[in-house]
């Protein structure tokens, strides 16, 4: 089977930072699993040239927006590659192939009669020249009052709202300038709209057929789709950086395309630019009954432009429409949203340049990342404990041990596998975890690939550490080499188990025992070969890489209210706080608590609403941020430690009263604190 892969197209406005590698790194799994599953793919990528803020930033650089967006482009693709990210293409939305596809796309809306022309009032800085863009318009709140807030949506009160209601406008630009309070004038000017209802049916359907989206985007899309679509306004005036609209009447001013019409059409005139290099063609990919699979990688912030808008297009000039579209949360640094001021915005090269190796990265975000939209948090101190604990101390180290003996004392040969019951079955079972791995991997589901490699690495430590081969050299040799040549092929197919999540690792593997990984369908162990000499697989991590980003974080009262639960307390930079005297411990009333009842707090990813008997009569409601670690069902039962005299705080909507104790780390990144059963609920914990 043919599948292009995709992932969003990063603007050309900026470093790209650590969020993006979310979703670079979830892609990229994905595409090197396929691959190693022999399927046919084609990932494509690009940068995302034009709009408002990339011309304006272009401004402000001096430089013209061509050659602004052709610096940044170098810069990303660098980074993509220093990140092992295998694209085969990473091109440009500023092409000749791709202003060709857009008009073409734009022409057949105009056929079908889904374009509508008509004359908009909207918020006009004379100073600047130009219409404001929503992001570019601030003042008060028409719904709460609320006072500088953006042109589309109020985020004191959620209340969305047009541009030209909000209460005494400014010009944020004007503003950001230094100019002072600039008042936006109404003007008129003639936009061309899509009239999405027209495709509401087709969306109906695409967005509800089996594999489309996960099933908690589902339920967002039917909300959309329950109301009649909004036309889409695909046109700016100018200044914009942008392609021109084409067959517009005569003595119209120019009118350029929004930027969020020709970004999606950047996938399919990437794939053309990629495919007309190596003389095929771009139907043979995008063409209606091509076959291909074709699958979308992005945030959870552009769900509406990738499942309602691009589909419609692609279903309205005639185009392939996707199989897939796959969401992914969005990250967060040490808790709380990644912020400039607070230090935890980390761009990709400040990451490398910091000393810190990308396949520690790459491991634990797909460590981590599971199959749903669940935000991620990237924890130093939990990114140490899991690389070095997993990757290296259990993968790495069965291989090392291994090889580190045969290579010195056994001549370098592998034997034979052993023959006893037990051995045997350790092997099928390697076998079958690699079958449930690769398919987690489909499901994007790279935490079960990942702990399914650790499981097979866990079976082989311990047998190696039951059966000593070490110690039995000495009498039995060849019963050694058999053990050693066990623990070898066991590392081997966890490298191949990880290869899609690390596969300079993987490669290491491969260099050290002389062969290649084996193949899915490869269940013949490597005997009998000459290895080579071993060496460390991959880089341990210390406390000082660990300190040479947290020592930039700066200690700053969030602005956005957050949960006080464990995941979103900010881990401090890895020194031990200040000492204490009992006294002030004794200040903590901690108490062992049954959890009764567990449940998902809506619209909040990362919280469970908790229902815990602490003895006291009645059953109190903790409010805690471990959704992602945590189904609700597993803490049902479990009694747990529990800080009993916190004030009671609402998060959410939920009145919280106490917090539940969770250790970082361990397999779910966060392991709750447990007391055992036999303790009554409501016993203190001292
Ligand atoms: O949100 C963004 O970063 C956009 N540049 C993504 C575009 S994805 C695609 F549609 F082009
Ligand atoms: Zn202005």
């Amino acid at each position: 089977m043919r599948t292009l892969v995709t992932m969003a197209l990063p603007y050309a406005n900026g470093s790209l930072h650590l969020g993006h590698f979310v979703e670079a790194i979830q892609t990229d799994v994905y595409v090197r699993a396929l691959r190693a599953m022999g399927r046919e793919v084609a990932f494509i990528c690009a940068n995302d040239m034009h709009g408002t803020p990339i011309e304006m930033s272009a401004a402000k650089a001096g430089l013209p927006p061509e050659e602004y967006v052709e610096r940044i482009h170098r810069e990303h693709r660098e980074d993509y590659a220093a990140f092992q990210i295998s694209l085969d293409e990473f091109y440009t939305t500023h092409s000749e192939e791709n202003r060709l596809r857009t008009q073409e796309i734009y022409r057949k809306l105009v056929e079908r009669g889904s374009i509508e022309r008509r004359e908009v009032e909207q918020l006009y800085c004379e100073v600047d020249g130009r219409f404001l863009p929503d992001r570019y318009v601030r003042g008060t709140c028409p719904a709460c009052g609320a006072k500088d807030q953006y042109g589309d949506a109020c985020e004191v009160c959620g209340s969305t709202y047009e541009a030209v209601q909000l209460k005494d406008p400014y010009c944020a630009i004007c503003k950001d300038a230094g100019r002072g309070i600039v008042r936006p004038v109404l003007r008129r000017s003639a936009h061309y709209f899509v009239k999405l209802s027209q495709y509401q049916d087709f969306l109906r359907k695409w967005t509800t057929e089996p594999g489309r989206v996960q099933p908690d985007i589902r339920g967002f899309l039917a909300r959309w789709l329950a109301e009649p679509l909004k036309d889409w306004d695909i046109s700016r005036d100018e200044p914009y950086f942008g392609f021109e609209i084409p067959d517009r009447p005569p003595g119209e001013e120019k009118k350029y395309f929004y930027v969020w019409l020709d970004a999606p059409t950047g996938y399919l005139s990437s794939t053309e630019h990629w495919a007309r290099k190596r003389g095929r063609t771009v139907e043979e990919w995008w063409g209606a009954d091509s076959g291909t699979e074709i699958v979308h990688f992005i945030g959870k912030d552009i769900v509406y432009f990738h499942t309602l808008f691009w589909p419609a297009m692609l279903h309205a000039s005639g185009w392939r429409v996707p199989a897939r579209v796959h969401v992914h949360g969005m990250l967060t640094v040490e808790g709380t949203k990644m912020s400039k001021t607070r230090g935890t915005f980390i761009n990709a090269r400040e990451y490398l340049d910091a000393g810190l190796d990308h396949e520690w990265l790459r491991y634990y975000f797909a460590a981590n990342l599971g199959a749903t939209a669940s935000d991620i948090d990237l924890s130093l101190g939990e990114m140490k404990n899991r690389v070095n604990g997993e990757l290296l101390n259990s993968v790495g180290n069965l291989a090392n041990r291994a090889l580190s003996i045969l290579w010195k004392s056994l001549s370098g040969k592998l034997g034979l596998l052993p023959g006893d019951a037990e051995g045997v079955d350790l092997w099928h079972q390697a076998s079958l975890q690699r079958a449930s791995a690769m398919q987690a991997y489909l499901r994007v589901d790279s935490r079960a690939a990942v702990q399914a490699a650790l499981a097979v690495a866990a079976a082989g430590n311990e047998r190696l550490q039951r059966k000593q081969p070490w110690k039995t050299i000495a009498t039995d040799p060849e019963g050694a080499r058999r053990e050693l040549t066990l623990a070898v092929n066991l590392a081997r197919v966890c490298a191949a188990m990880l290869e899609p999540v690390v596969p300079r690792f993987a490669q290491g593997i491969v260099e050290q025992t002389g062969a290649p990984l084996p193949a899915v369908t490869d269940h013949k162990p490597l005997e009998e070969a000459t290895i080579r000499e071993p060496r460390p697989l991959v880089r341990r991590m210390e406390d000082e890489d660990v300190r040479k980003l947290t020592s930039r974080f700066v200690a700053e009262a969030p602005r956005e209210a957050s949960a006080p639960t464990p995941a979103s307390v900010p881990t401090p930079a890895p020194t031990s706080p200040a000492e204490i005297t009992i006294d002030r411990f004794a200040e903590i009333d901690l108490r062992a608590g049954r959890v009764l009842a567990a449940e998902r707090v809506p619209k909040a990813d990362k919280l469970l609403k908790l229902t815990i008997d602490l003895g006291e009569g009645a059953p109190r409601t903790i409010v805690s941020g471990v959704a992602q670690a945590y189904r609700p069902e597993e803490l049902v039962g479990r009694t747990v430690a529990v800080v009993a005299n916190l004030p009671k705080k609402p998060l959410r909507g939920v009145e919280s009263h106490g917090m539940v104790l969770f250790a970082t780390g361990g397999p779910r990144g966060l392991t709750v604190v447990e007391v055992g059963e036999e303790v009554a609920p409501g016993s203190k914990v001292k």
